[in-house]
């Protein structure tokens, strides 16, 4: 079962216009969110962000925050798996015109959910390889729009390349992957791109941060270079769905010889424990 524009359908029998600004100019915003042992994680925050995503772009939230839990809830209730992905998008709406400018218009919101395959421990202790390519989008990053052209081509570069994420810089300096936000840690502390317009601010970095104090890391909000990156002693990436990965080759060089680090296991440990909380 699928949520389109107020109704609970199945997804074979989800249709939307072909005059849909979503479809024509992928002019709309979403969110990913993940469900734990049946429990939306994180949602006000989630909702916070959809929130600031909408305004951004000018488009009407059109529900609440009571209204969009008791949705989601009642979607989730026609899932027996425990651990769920929901994916929430609003698109401007449709429009008698293709034009690029708009008018006041309904939006159209679909929401579908997903069983969330997490990796366990053991198989995340393998480590995941990454390559890297400059940051050729927008200066709106932050915004979580549903125009991923450049995610979509990177993100198809990994998987030709048979590697789990692309690492993005923007004039030397690591901003984030192309889905995901990315960490290092380098004589004991940890560094990751400041919140703004070059990268979206992830809940997951949020909640790695969180987790990095709780074990006493200090933490630096700050950019990092490319070759800061090369010589770190832990790599990471995280997002709702990944939640938090080492990442232990880079472009076919080995980060730290190969080896996890200490940090990563304190971190991942502290992150499922807000999990289960
Ligand atoms: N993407 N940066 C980018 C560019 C992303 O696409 C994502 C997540 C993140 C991490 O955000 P969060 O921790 O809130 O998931 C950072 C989602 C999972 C996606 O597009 O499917």
């Amino acid at each position: 079962m699928v949520f389109l524009n107020g109704e609970f359908i199945e997804k074979n029998q989800a249709h939307i216009s072909v005059m849909d600004r979503g479809f024509l100019f992928g002019d709309g915003v979403y969110e990913v969110i993940p469900v734990y042992n049946n429990k939306i994680f994180r949602l006000n925050k989630h909702l916070l962000r959809l929130q600031t995503s909408l305004d951004s772009v000018k488009i009407k939230n059109p529900y609440n925050s009571k209204e969009w839990g008791d949705i989601l809830s009642k979607l989730l209730g026609f899932y027996n798996n425990q651990e769920q992905s929901i994916y929430l998008q609003i698109s401007r709406g449709v429009s008698d015109k293709r034009k690029h400018s708009f008018n006041d218009l309904t939006p159209t919101v679909y929401i579908e959910s997903s069983p969330l395959l997490t990796k366990t421990k053991q198989a995340l202790q393998a480590g995941f390889a990454a390559i890297t390519q400059p940051d050729i989008r927008w200066h709106r990053c932050d915004i979580k729009s549903t125009s991923l052209l450049v995610n979509v081509m990177y993100s198809q570069q990994a998987k030709e390349k048979n590697v789990e994420e692309v690492i993005l810089h923007r004039d030397n300096q690591v901003t984030e992957g192309a889905t995901s936000n990315v960490f290092i840690i380098k004589n004991g502390m940890l560094f990751t791109h400041p919140t703004s317009i070059h990268i979206l601010s992830g809940i997951t970095r949020d909640l790695v941060l969180e987790s990095a104090k709780a074990c006493h890391i200090p933490i630096k909000e700050t950019s990092f270079s490319m070759s800061k990156l090369n010589t770190a002693d832990e790599l990471w990436i995280s997002s709702s769905t990944r939640e938090i990965m080492p990442i232990t080759q880079v472009d076919g060089k080995l980060i730290n010889c190969g080896n996890i680090g200490n940090v990563w296991g304190c971190v991942y440990d502290y992150y499922q424990s807000l999990k289960n909380a």
